[in-house]
């Protein structure tokens, strides 16, 4: 079988209501959600603090498709178990997070869930060179992480550099911040396939009118299409 290299959209919960989060979830999948994008942030690695295992915990039984869990935290090791416990589909840890990236992967393979790894967008294309053959997904930030809401940050070489790293390896290669109808078509040119969007699906909706995340989904879809 061929590995499903399709689009894929992934919106980011950071951009949700933090006060209805089970419906917000419930809301974005039933309006063509591929992954659910959880935002985990600690306040040290980046200089914002959103939520925990326990949240993510709370958030799985409103999840039917992928829990796509970011932990934006330093260290991150002691905590793996934790947030695999709690239900995730796969836990993305940084690059920069700590001295021991490789074993930090070895642990999250061990507890059962697919391992993403992100890089910081001063970050070079080859730090994740020796971890390739543990990684399920590569994500490349183009924000600085942090929040949601902030503009592209043109990493295309980047990402077509890890695209060619990557090869034919059944690894997807994910893009995070300031995604939007005009950068998704950038992004997929360069050779990615999982699109993070907060604001872009989240704009102008909400739990109770989510017409409006369908609409900014499919635009996302169709522009990501697009030949930039
Ligand atoms: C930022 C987060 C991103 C963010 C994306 O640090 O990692 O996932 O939520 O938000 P937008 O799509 O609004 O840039
Ligand atoms: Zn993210």
């Amino acid at each position: 079988m061929a590995f499903d290299r399709r689009i894929r959209i992934a919106p980011s919960i950071l951009s949700a209501d933090f006060a209805d989060f089970g419906r917000e979830i419930r809301a974005i999948e039933a309006q063509g959600a591929d992954w659910v994008h959880v935002d985990v942030m600690d306040g040290h690695f980046v200089p914002n603090l959103t939520f925990g295992a326990a949240a993510v915990k709370a958030f799985r039984p409103h999840v039917t498709t992928f829990l796509d869990v970011h932990l934006m935290i330093a260290p991150v090791e002691p905590y793996v178990d934790a947030f695999a416990e709690a239900g995730a589909d796969m836990l993305t840890v940084h690059v920069e997070a700590g001295p021991h990236l490789h074993r930090t992967m070895q642990a999250v393979r061990a507890a059962g869930v697919k391992a993403g790894v992100a890089l910081n967008p001063g970050t070079p294309a080859d730090a994740i060179g020796q971890v390739l053959d543990l990684a399920d997904l590569v994500l490349v930030m183009t924000v600085n992480p942090g929040f949601g809401g902030q503009k592209f940050l043109d990493m295309t070489t980047k990402i077509a550099a890890i695209r060619k790293m990557v090869g034919n390896r059944p690894i997807h290669i994910q893009v995070d911040g300031g995604i939007d109808s005009g950068t998704a078509p950038l992004a997929v040119q360069a050779g990615a396939n999982i699109l993070v969007a907060g604001s872009a699906v989240f704009k102008g909706g909400s739990a109770s009118n989510p017409d409006e995340y369908g609409r900014n989904i499919c635009e996302l879809r169709e522009a990501a299409k697009a030949r930039p």
